[in-house]
Protein backbone atom coordinates (compact mmCIF):
# COMPACT_ATOMS: atom_id res chain seq x y z
CA UNK A 1 0.00 0.00 0.00
CA UNK A 2 2.40 2.96 0.81
CA UNK A 3 4.86 1.77 -1.97
CA UNK A 4 1.74 2.08 -4.21
CA UNK A 5 0.85 5.70 -2.42
CA UNK A 6 4.95 7.05 -2.46
CA UNK A 7 4.76 6.71 -6.02
CA UNK A 8 1.48 8.12 -6.56
CA UNK A 9 3.32 11.38 -4.45
CA UNK A 10 6.09 10.98 -6.91
CA UNK A 11 3.53 11.81 -9.91
CA UNK A 12 1.25 13.86 -8.20
CA UNK A 13 4.32 16.58 -7.86
CA UNK A 14 5.56 15.78 -11.38
CA UNK A 15 2.23 16.50 -12.87
CA UNK A 16 1.23 19.48 -10.55
CA UNK A 17 5.01 20.91 -10.95
CA UNK A 18 3.97 24.32 -13.33
CA UNK A 19 1.20 24.78 -10.98
CA UNK A 20 3.09 24.09 -7.83
CA UNK A 21 3.84 27.53 -6.78
CA UNK A 22 0.39 28.87 -6.61
CA UNK A 23 0.12 27.25 -3.27
CA UNK A 24 3.21 29.26 -1.48
CA UNK A 25 2.20 32.42 -3.34
CA UNK A 26 -1.74 32.10 -2.34
CA UNK A 27 -3.11 32.19 -6.36
CA UNK A 28 -5.89 30.24 -7.81
CA UNK A 29 -7.54 27.92 -5.80
CA UNK A 30 -5.03 28.84 -2.80
CA UNK A 31 -6.27 32.40 -2.41
CA UNK A 32 -8.08 32.54 0.52
CA UNK A 33 -8.74 35.88 0.60
CA UNK A 34 -6.05 39.19 1.35
CA UNK A 35 -6.53 39.21 5.36
CA UNK A 36 -5.88 35.25 5.09
CA UNK A 37 -3.22 35.38 2.84
CA UNK A 38 -1.58 38.43 4.68
CA UNK A 39 -1.02 36.17 8.03
CA UNK A 40 0.35 33.28 5.79
CA UNK A 41 2.74 35.76 4.22
CA UNK A 42 3.54 37.18 7.78
CA UNK A 43 4.35 33.47 9.01
CA UNK A 44 6.39 32.57 6.17
CA UNK A 45 8.56 36.24 6.89
CA UNK A 46 8.81 34.76 10.38
CA UNK A 47 10.31 31.38 9.30
CA UNK A 48 12.81 32.88 6.68
CA UNK A 49 14.05 35.40 9.10
CA UNK A 50 14.86 31.79 11.57
CA UNK A 51 16.44 30.52 8.72
CA UNK A 52 18.58 33.37 8.06
CA UNK A 53 19.65 32.78 11.57
CA UNK A 54 21.60 29.67 10.32
CA UNK A 55 24.32 31.90 9.44
CA UNK A 56 26.88 31.80 6.27
CA UNK A 57 27.92 28.10 5.34
CA UNK A 58 30.17 26.49 2.44
CA UNK A 59 27.59 23.32 1.94
CA UNK A 60 23.98 23.02 1.79
CA UNK A 61 22.18 19.93 0.96
CA UNK A 62 18.17 20.19 -0.05
CA UNK A 63 15.90 17.54 -0.25
CA UNK A 64 12.64 17.29 -2.24
CA UNK A 65 13.77 21.27 -3.30
CA UNK A 66 10.74 21.21 -5.23
CA UNK A 67 10.64 24.61 -7.63
CA UNK A 68 13.08 26.12 -5.82
CA UNK A 69 10.95 28.71 -3.39
CA UNK A 70 13.56 27.77 -0.70
CA UNK A 71 16.56 27.39 -2.66
CA UNK A 72 16.38 30.88 -3.82
CA UNK A 73 16.73 31.51 0.29
CA UNK A 74 19.41 29.04 0.44
CA UNK A 75 21.56 30.57 -2.12
CA UNK A 76 22.00 34.03 0.19
CA UNK A 77 23.43 31.40 3.34
CA UNK A 78 25.46 28.70 1.61
CA UNK A 79 28.45 28.67 -1.45
CA UNK A 80 27.60 25.69 -2.81
CA UNK A 81 24.11 24.00 -3.12
CA UNK A 82 23.24 20.29 -3.85
CA UNK A 83 19.73 19.62 -4.63
CA UNK A 84 17.74 16.66 -4.72
CA UNK A 85 13.97 15.74 -5.42
CA UNK A 86 12.09 12.65 -7.52
CA UNK A 87 10.64 14.95 -9.83
CA UNK A 88 12.46 16.34 -13.21
CA UNK A 89 9.74 18.74 -13.94
CA UNK A 90 10.32 20.41 -10.65
CA UNK A 91 13.70 20.58 -10.59
CA UNK A 92 13.68 21.71 -14.21
CA UNK A 93 11.59 25.00 -13.15
CA UNK A 94 14.32 25.45 -10.33
CA UNK A 95 16.73 25.18 -12.38
CA UNK A 96 15.96 27.51 -14.91
CA UNK A 97 13.90 30.20 -12.16
CA UNK A 98 17.43 30.61 -10.45
CA UNK A 99 20.06 30.09 -12.92
CA UNK A 100 23.02 29.41 -10.43
CA UNK A 101 25.86 27.40 -11.35
CA UNK A 102 26.37 27.23 -7.53
CA UNK A 103 23.30 24.86 -7.33
CA UNK A 104 23.75 20.89 -8.36
CA UNK A 105 20.85 19.29 -8.81
CA UNK A 106 20.00 15.47 -8.43
CA UNK A 107 17.10 13.03 -9.77
CA UNK A 108 16.52 10.99 -6.77
CA UNK A 109 14.15 9.00 -5.15
CA UNK A 110 14.97 9.73 -1.42
CA UNK A 111 13.19 6.35 -0.44
CA UNK A 112 16.57 4.65 -2.01
CA UNK A 113 18.68 7.56 -1.44
CA UNK A 114 22.49 6.35 -0.14
CA UNK A 115 24.12 9.83 1.28
CA UNK A 116 27.97 9.67 0.52
CA UNK A 117 28.68 13.22 1.57
CA UNK A 118 28.49 15.41 4.89
CA UNK A 119 27.48 19.07 4.47
CA UNK A 120 27.56 22.20 6.52
CA UNK A 121 23.57 22.42 6.85
CA UNK A 122 21.02 19.77 5.75
CA UNK A 123 17.47 21.65 4.87
CA UNK A 124 14.29 20.43 4.02
CA UNK A 125 10.73 22.41 3.77
CA UNK A 126 7.51 20.83 3.64
CA UNK A 127 9.75 17.28 3.07
CA UNK A 128 9.19 15.55 6.23
CA UNK A 129 4.95 15.82 6.53
CA UNK A 130 5.33 12.78 3.45
CA UNK A 131 7.44 10.03 5.33
CA UNK A 132 5.77 7.57 6.27
CA UNK A 133 6.38 7.26 10.00
CA UNK A 134 7.40 3.20 9.40
CA UNK A 135 10.34 5.11 7.55
CA UNK A 136 10.98 7.79 9.51
CA UNK A 137 13.49 6.86 11.46
CA UNK A 138 15.76 5.31 8.45
CA UNK A 139 15.28 8.57 6.83
CA UNK A 140 16.31 10.87 10.09
CA UNK A 141 19.26 8.12 10.31
CA UNK A 142 20.57 9.25 6.74
CA UNK A 143 20.22 13.20 7.45
CA UNK A 144 22.43 12.56 10.28
CA UNK A 145 24.98 10.66 8.22
CA UNK A 146 24.89 13.61 5.57
CA UNK A 147 25.29 16.39 8.29
CA UNK A 148 29.33 17.03 9.82
CA UNK A 149 29.59 17.22 13.54
CA UNK A 150 28.97 21.00 14.20
CA UNK A 151 26.73 21.02 11.37
CA UNK A 152 23.04 21.81 10.98
CA UNK A 153 19.60 21.12 10.11
CA UNK A 154 17.07 23.39 9.57
CA UNK A 155 12.97 22.02 8.78
CA UNK A 156 9.85 23.56 7.81
CA UNK A 157 6.64 21.94 7.77
CA UNK A 158 2.71 22.47 7.57
CA UNK A 159 0.76 23.01 11.05
CA UNK A 160 -2.50 21.79 10.54
CA UNK A 161 -4.50 23.91 9.20
CA UNK A 162 -7.66 23.73 6.98
CA UNK A 163 -6.93 27.19 5.28
CA UNK A 164 -3.13 26.43 4.20
CA UNK A 165 -4.24 23.68 1.30
CA UNK A 166 -6.32 24.44 -1.69
CA UNK A 167 -10.25 25.56 -1.26
CA UNK A 168 -11.38 21.93 -2.45
CA UNK A 169 -9.12 20.07 -0.32
CA UNK A 170 -10.85 18.47 2.60
CA UNK A 171 -8.04 18.68 5.88
CA UNK A 172 -9.87 16.15 8.16
CA UNK A 173 -8.06 15.52 11.47
CA UNK A 174 -8.77 12.44 11.76
CA UNK A 175 -5.38 10.30 11.99
CA UNK A 176 -5.60 9.11 8.52
CA UNK A 177 -1.52 9.88 7.12
CA UNK A 178 -3.26 9.42 3.71
CA UNK A 179 -4.69 12.30 2.18
CA UNK A 180 -5.88 12.77 -1.25
CA UNK A 181 -5.01 15.89 -3.58
CA UNK A 182 -6.28 17.43 -6.58
CA UNK A 183 -4.27 19.11 -9.81
CA UNK A 184 -6.24 22.49 -10.85
CA UNK A 185 -7.93 19.98 -13.68
CA UNK A 186 -9.46 17.79 -10.39
CA UNK A 187 -7.10 14.68 -11.48
CA UNK A 188 -6.64 13.31 -8.27
CA UNK A 189 -3.36 11.55 -6.13
CA UNK A 190 -3.05 10.12 -2.82
CA UNK A 191 -0.54 10.80 -0.94
CA UNK A 192 1.39 10.99 3.01
CA UNK A 193 0.85 13.69 5.06
CA UNK A 194 1.48 13.97 8.38
CA UNK A 195 0.97 17.13 10.83
CA UNK A 196 3.93 16.49 13.49
CA UNK A 197 3.35 18.43 16.85
CA UNK A 198 6.51 20.22 18.30
CA UNK A 199 7.05 17.84 21.18
CA UNK A 200 6.67 14.89 18.31
CA UNK A 201 9.21 16.37 16.00
CA UNK A 202 11.59 17.70 19.27
CA UNK A 203 11.96 13.99 20.32
CA UNK A 204 12.41 12.60 16.79
CA UNK A 205 15.93 14.70 16.16
CA UNK A 206 16.83 14.03 19.45
CA UNK A 207 16.30 10.62 19.33
CA UNK A 208 18.49 10.82 15.60
CA UNK A 209 21.26 12.69 17.68
CA UNK A 210 20.59 16.35 16.92
CA UNK A 211 20.02 18.98 19.51
CA UNK A 212 17.19 20.59 18.28
CA UNK A 213 14.79 23.96 18.71
CA UNK A 214 11.09 23.30 17.70
CA UNK A 215 9.00 26.18 17.20
CA UNK A 216 5.60 27.02 15.36
CA UNK A 217 3.69 29.99 13.62
CA UNK A 218 0.74 30.96 15.14
CA UNK A 219 -1.21 28.94 12.39
CA UNK A 220 0.91 27.68 9.60
CA UNK A 221 4.10 26.12 10.01
CA UNK A 222 6.06 24.12 12.69
CA UNK A 223 10.14 24.56 12.01
CA UNK A 224 13.33 23.17 13.61
CA UNK A 225 16.84 24.49 13.70
CA UNK A 226 19.28 21.44 15.23
CA UNK A 227 22.86 20.71 15.60
CA UNK A 228 24.66 17.45 15.00
CA UNK A 229 25.84 16.42 18.10
C1 LIG B 1 5.54 19.68 -0.79
S1 LIG B 1 6.77 19.64 -2.02
C2 LIG B 1 8.03 20.65 -1.26
C3 LIG B 1 8.89 21.34 -2.25
C4 LIG B 1 9.82 22.40 -1.68
N1 LIG B 1 10.65 21.86 -0.65
C5 LIG B 1 9.04 23.59 -1.18
O1 LIG B 1 9.01 23.81 0.04
O2 LIG B 1 8.47 24.31 -2.00
C6 LIG B 1 7.40 18.02 -1.91
C7 LIG B 1 8.53 17.72 -2.88
O3 LIG B 1 8.95 16.38 -2.65
C8 LIG B 1 9.28 15.79 -3.88
N2 LIG B 1 9.19 14.33 -3.71
C9 LIG B 1 8.09 13.57 -3.59
N3 LIG B 1 8.42 12.28 -3.40
C10 LIG B 1 9.78 12.23 -3.42
C11 LIG B 1 10.74 11.18 -3.26
N4 LIG B 1 10.36 9.91 -3.04
N5 LIG B 1 12.05 11.49 -3.34
C12 LIG B 1 12.45 12.78 -3.56
N6 LIG B 1 11.59 13.81 -3.69
C13 LIG B 1 10.27 13.54 -3.63
C14 LIG B 1 8.28 16.36 -4.85
O4 LIG B 1 8.71 16.24 -6.19
C15 LIG B 1 8.15 17.80 -4.36
O5 LIG B 1 9.05 18.64 -5.02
Amino acid sequence: MTDEILQQQIEYYRARANEYDQWFYRIGRYDRGEETNQRWFNEVAIVKSALYQVGAVDDILELASGTGIWTQELLNIGKKITVIDASEEVLAINRFKLASPSVKYYLTDLFKWQPDTEYDLMFFAFWLSHVPPQLLDSFLTKVYQSVRVGGQVFIIDSRFEPTSTAKNHILEDDGNIYKSRKLNNDQEFQIVKIFYQPDELQYKLNKARFEADVKVTDNYFIYAHGKKI
